[in-house]
């Protein structure tokens, strides 16, 4: 049987990394075989692009330069590690994925969703997400809690007007699609962020 596509969105410092590692555990107890990667990465190709991406200088590059090299890096991701993984029946959760890419370059970024949605079509085919969960906090509480973690990336140098347009981007994504995507409340403590993604994941899986 196809596994599942489960991805995490949100702005920065929102929890994404640290609730996707809880989901394997949790799915792993299940006795699933689960594959855990991220985006911009996943793979080689898409690791090195990471890099120019994610270093440097916050105007380093334009949304539309930086739109190429998100959707490469997914080409990539999708066709050698994702659709590869579903098909051989592994779950595979996704740490950003392409809804990153319509709020930041889309929305944030002024590209515009007219523009940017016809290319991830293109780039993702049928591979999307069985569930998303937007890990939702204000940009400042994120941008906080980030900035703790260290190592401040060249999203989270832009400035607060870009981080609030991510997020209320995010939502309008969310509440167009509100069978895929499920809006968390990220600013709760690590185990009430936890308790409401697996009681999504259990009713909505069976499991
Ligand atoms: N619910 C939470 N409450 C307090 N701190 C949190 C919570 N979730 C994550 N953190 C901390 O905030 C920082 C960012 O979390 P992380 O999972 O890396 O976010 P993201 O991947 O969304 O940027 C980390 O230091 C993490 O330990
Ligand atoms: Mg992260």
């Amino acid at each position: 049987m196809r596994g599942k596509f489960i991805s995490f969105e949100g702005g920065e410092g929102g929890g994404k990394s640290t609730q996707a590692v809880r989901l394997a555990g949790f799915l792993r107890s299940k006795g699933l075989d689960v594959v855990e990667t991220r985006e911009p990465g996943g793979t080689q190709q898409g690791e090195e692009l990471r890099d120019l991406l994610v270093q440097g200088d916050p105007d380093r590059w334009s949304p539309f330069s930086e739109l190429l090299m998100m959707t490469a890096a997914r080409v990539e991701h999708v066709n050698r590690l994702i659709e590869p993984s579903l098909a051989a029946g592994k779950w595979v959760i996704c740490d950003r994925f392409l809804d990153s890419t319509l709020a930041y370059q889309g929305i944030a970024g002024g590209l515009g969703l007219d523009m940017v949605r016809p290319l991830q079509a293109k780039a993702v085919g049928d591979t999307l997400p069985d569930v998303t969960f937007l890990l939702d906090v204000r940009e400042e509480a994120g941008l906080q809690r980030a900035e703790k973690r260290g190592g401040a990336a060249r999203f989270e140098k832009k400035q607060a007007e870009f981080h609030s347009k991510v997020r209320d981007g995010f939502l309008a994504l969310a509440a167009e699609s509100p069978n895929r995507i499920v809006v968390v409340d990220a600013e709760d403590t690590f185990d009430a962020v936890w308790q409401q993604i697996e009681g999504e994941m259990k009713q909505r899986f069976k499991l």
